[in-house]
């Protein structure tokens, strides 16, 4: 998948900006607040419909504006340019792809898929579940094509159950949502399941690289329920019910499933260091975009948001190599050169950005 060109209006201090990436290492330099991480929000949106940052998705519309609009062409895996535009005003969303109006914005997400490392990928270790979740779905997601199917009715199933918990339904008006959640709830933990297999075998190669000094990696997963075998989870929730009526919501569950990494010894993600942490997000990251690959048969489009300050410089080298050998499409940000950008200076495409603006480019791709 590549990037062919880029848009952005009206995006935080962007009024506009168009940017045409080269195939490989692109870089975005500019001082703080010039508008490098708003460019990488814009993709970002475009693969998921929400920002890496945490403030809500208002805060992306330009003070005074209506909405920000984004304008991509993007090259799939056989050369295919689909053209994608999104408006987001205050009221919501319209998207067009390849000319035709969007009903849901999910349609995007096939299109278009972007992996990131941010400042705020340790978290991925440190947050809550929900973070975790995301992760892991939006992986399983493209790798599994009735995932999201599964997912709606699981969660159309949840609210009622959920609304007949609060308002004392009787025993028989739960059967039908348990059986429906059951259905669905099984199959898509299932396929969370084959999907954190995939992952695992990646993101040892990745945590080896990156974090050798660790030692062997651990990933496992919880389904959110206890069952060990199938009709498990729809006994378990009759079980519950009374339980559940107390609390006024559904216990167990795919909606309460989580993940977790340790390392050798039983060392947490709690008890890396801050470095150590952001180390492990990009293998996360890494090993999320190979498990990509190997089931599309293209890259998903990377973006590391403000690489220089996050990684040490041997770090970076290894990385920025590694990426090159694997000929992946890359955004990267920066406030100036380090010596492992500097060394590829004729081999990426370089954009200089102040005040929201594009103030010049050069580059070899
Ligand atoms: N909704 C908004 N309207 C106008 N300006 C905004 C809005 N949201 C954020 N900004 C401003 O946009 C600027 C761009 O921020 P951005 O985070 O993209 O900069 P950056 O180049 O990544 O900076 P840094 O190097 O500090 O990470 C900041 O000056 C910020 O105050
Ligand atoms: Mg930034």
């Amino acid at each position: 998948m590549r990037i062919e060109r880029l848009s952005l209006s009206d995006l935080r201090c962007i009024e506009s900006l168009g940017l045409v990436p080269g195939p490989g290492l692109n870089v975005i330099l500019g001082p703080n607040g010039s508008g490098k991480t708003s460019v990488l929000e814009g993709l970002y949106v475009l693969s998921r419909g929400h920002s890496f940052r945490r403030r809500g998705r208002e805060a992306l519309i330009r003070s005074g504006c209506e909405a920000f609009v984004i304008h991509t062409a993007v090259a799939d895996g056989a050369g295919r340019v689909h053209r994608i535009g999104l408006r987001r005003t205050r009221e919501g969303w319209e998207g067009r792809l390849d000319d035709v109006e969007l009903k849901r914005l999910g349609d995007l997400f096939t299109v278009f898929a972007a992996c990131a490392f941010t400042p705020n990928s340790h978290e991925l270790l440190e947050g809550g579940a929900e973070e975790r979740r995301a992760f892991w779905d939006w992986g399983v997601f493209h790798v599994e094509p009735t995932f999201l199917e599964h997912w709606r009715r699981y969660v159309r199933a949840l609210r009622q159950r959920n609304a007949l918990l609060r308002e004392g339904g009787g025993d028989e008006s739960f059967e039908p949502f348990e059986t429906a959640m059951a259905v669905s709830g099984e199959r898509l933990s299932a396929q969370r399941a084959a999907y954190l297999d995939r992952l695992r075998s990646r993101l040892s190669a990745r945590a080896r690289e990156l974090l050798p000094e660790l030692g062997p990696c651990t990933l496992s997963g919880s389904a959110g329920f206890r069952a060990t075998a199938a009709g498990d989870f729809a006994r378990m929730l009759a079980d519950r019910r009374a339980a559940d009526r107390m609390r006024g919501t559904t216990s167990q569950g795919p909606h309460r499933a989580d993940w977790a990494l340790s390392f050798e010894g039983g060392r947490e993600a709690g008890q890396l260091s801050r470095g150590q942490q952001k180390l492990a997000a990009l293998a996360l990251t890494l090993a999320q975009a190979d498990v990509y690959a190997a089931s599309k048969g293209h890259w998903p489009v990377l973006l590391l948001d403000d690489m220089s300050s996050e990684l040490d410089e041997p770090h970076q080298e290894g990385l920025l190599a590694s990426l090159e050998r694997g000929g992946l499409q890359v955004i990267l940000t920066g406030t100036g050169w380090t010596e492992p950008l500097a060394a590829r200076r004729g081999r990426m495409q370089v954009f200089h950005v102040e005040h929201g603006r594009l103030t010049g480019t050069d580059g070899g791709c």
